[in-house]
């Protein structure tokens, strides 16, 4: 069940649209900022709300890579692999960060911390390797680096 400070947020959204579907990525954005990912149940919920089936509902959340449809950690780790990332060093960021986390790609710590995804280019190819954790975006990583950026994760 959707809770009412996420239909709250989420009926802000609808006031921006003529139908109530035009606003599904908007409400799945909403559903995921307050419970970390979107599982079945809240995806079914939401598309009532919405007024879609769960599988059109599904099929916009499945398309776009930020939506999560399976739980992650706290922090979410997405490493470029696309092509200046890969020039510049994209297996020697991922390797350091696969002997830090003890995780490959698409797994989770066991601590719940960090979840490890791959992702296509981020935008910021003139400081490949980029990856982003959260809704920040680091720039010529390293291995050196990796360290210190994971640090600044709890
Ligand atoms: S190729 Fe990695 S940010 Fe563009």
């Amino acid at each position: 069940m959707l809770t009412s400070r996420e239909l709250t947020e989420i009926e802000a959204e609808l006031t921006h649209y003529e139908q109530k579907r035009s606003a599904c990525i908007e409400a799945l954005k909403t559903v995921q900022r307050h419970r970390g990912w979107v599982s079945d149940e809240s995806l079914s919920d939401l598309a009532d709300f919405l007024e879609m089936t769960a599988d059109e509902l599904d099929g916009v959340a499945t398309f776009y890579n930020l939506i999560f449809r399976k739980p992650v950690g706290r922090h979410v780790i997405l490493v470029c692999s696309s092509v200046s990332c890969w020039v510049m060093g994209y297996d020697q960021v991922l390797q350091r960060i696969g002997e830090r986390l003890g995780i490959g790609l698409g797994e989770t710590t066991a601590d719940g911390r960090f979840t490890l995804l791959p992702n296509v280019c981020l935008g910021a190819c003139d400081h490949a390797p980029a990856l982003m954790i959260d809704e920040d975006l680091h720039g010529d990583v390293d291995p050196q680096k990796v360290d210190e950026i994971l640090a600044g994760y709890k």
